[in-house]
């Protein structure tokens, strides 16, 4: 059964929404920066920009977060707009099919609202061409009929902070991109940070996490906030069967072998990809289609979801050639390396 749950799109420790997450996550979102916990640099740089807009009494200016997912993009965008004072309007690329969706959008925005468009990367270009005054003047060009009866005319925008985020920064039209004025890297998470956020949530959701519960909690969360509080929910299930209600090293560890997450945090899938990788193409280097292929997931989903953790930890490399397994990767999987059988000559420059 875990099997199957596993391996279905929504897998257990995919950093992508499953079902479920959304009404822990809003609970456990933190709504001030001084509440959020670790991406010190980009914090460090917003709350700047947020005091200056304030102080100027005016819009901040238009943000783009890129990154993995699961690291906190809508969360930051809801405390911006929680400091400024100002509402927050949801919405993403794929969900905005025709420019009448913007336009109404945009129209509907109160002065300084900030709008945050999820995978922005994703938005067609006749929608992102609207987009473009309406960044940088606060107007729009609409276009009423067709042929020589078709008029245009302006509409002037409330001010508004559009923050736009991204897994794929490299996707992002140069026009578009240009038009942002603050541009912020998320980065993974590291196991400190990850086990202050689920003693964070521990408490918010009333549940007893001890140190060393925390520790192995974050250190199979793939540096991602949204996995390790999912794995806390997990945890908890046990934690409240056989341990009386507190999530300790046991029910820990005990919810996370049953859900078949390896102490680094990688699934059945990651390992597949790996064990793929070795068995069938020598360790690599291979390309990322026949990876797809052979596996089953989609392109995207590989270059999105898995490649950055197992890349993070050292496991995959991407060269020019196509993906390797590094010797780290078959150590982990405990499938001997042989350099010379394995070409690391030349892959690696060993
Ligand atoms: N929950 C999810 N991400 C968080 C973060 N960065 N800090 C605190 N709580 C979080």
């Amino acid at each position: 059964m875990i099997e199957n749950e596993m391996d279905f799109e929504g897998r257990l420790s995919a950093p992508e929404y499953i079902e479920g997450d959304n009404e822990i996550e809003n609970s456990l979102r933190p709504k001030q920066l001084s509440d959020y916990i670790g991406q010190e640099k980009a914090k460090e740089n917003l709350s700047i920009y947020i005091k200056a807009a304030k102080l100027r009494n005016e819009p901040l200016d238009h943000v783009l977060l890129y990154g993995p997912p699961g690291l906190g993009k809508t969360t930051l965008a809801g405390i911006v707009a929680n400091e400024l004072g100002v509402n927050l309007r949801i919405t993403s690329g794929p969900a905005i099919e025709k420019q009448g969706d913007l336009v109404a959008i945009l129209s509907n925005l109160e002065n300084g609202d900030v709008l945050f468009i999820d995978e922005i990367h994703r938005l067609n270009r006749t929608v992102e061409e609207i987009l473009y005054p309406a960044m940088e003047d606060g107007k729009i060009d609409i276009i009423i009929g067709k042929g020589p009866s078709a008029r245009s005319f302006q509409l002037s925008l409330p001010k508004f902070t559009l923050i736009g985020a991204t897994t794929r920064a490299g996707q992002i039209s140069a026009p578009l991109r240009d038009r942002f004025g603050v541009i912020l890297r998320l980065e993974m998470y590291t196991n400190e940070e990850l086990a202050e956020i689920v003693k964070r949530s521990s408490k918010i959701l009333g549940i007893p996490l001890d140190d060393e519960g925390a520790a192995i909690i974050a250190s199979r969360s793939r540096g991602t906030p949204r996995i390790a509080n999912r794995l806390l929910k997990r945890s908890r299930d046990f934690a409240e069967v056989k341990y009386e209600g507190v999530i300790n090293k046991s029910a820990a560890g005990e919810a996370l072998s049953s859900m078949d997450i390896d102490e680094l945090g990688l699934d059945t899938i990651d390992r597949r990809l790996l064990s793929t990788m070795i068995r069938n193409y020598n360790g690599g280097p291979v390309g990322l289609e026949t990876i797809s292929a052979a596996i089953g997931e989609e392109s995207v989903t590989i270059e999105d979801v898995y490649e950055p953790y197992l890349m993070q930890i050292g496991f995959l490399a991407r060269t020019p050639r196509g993906r390797c397994v590094t010797p780290a990767g078959y150590k982990h999987l405990g499938i001997e390396f042989n350099p010379e059988s394995n070409g690391a000559q030349q892959k690696f420059d060993l």
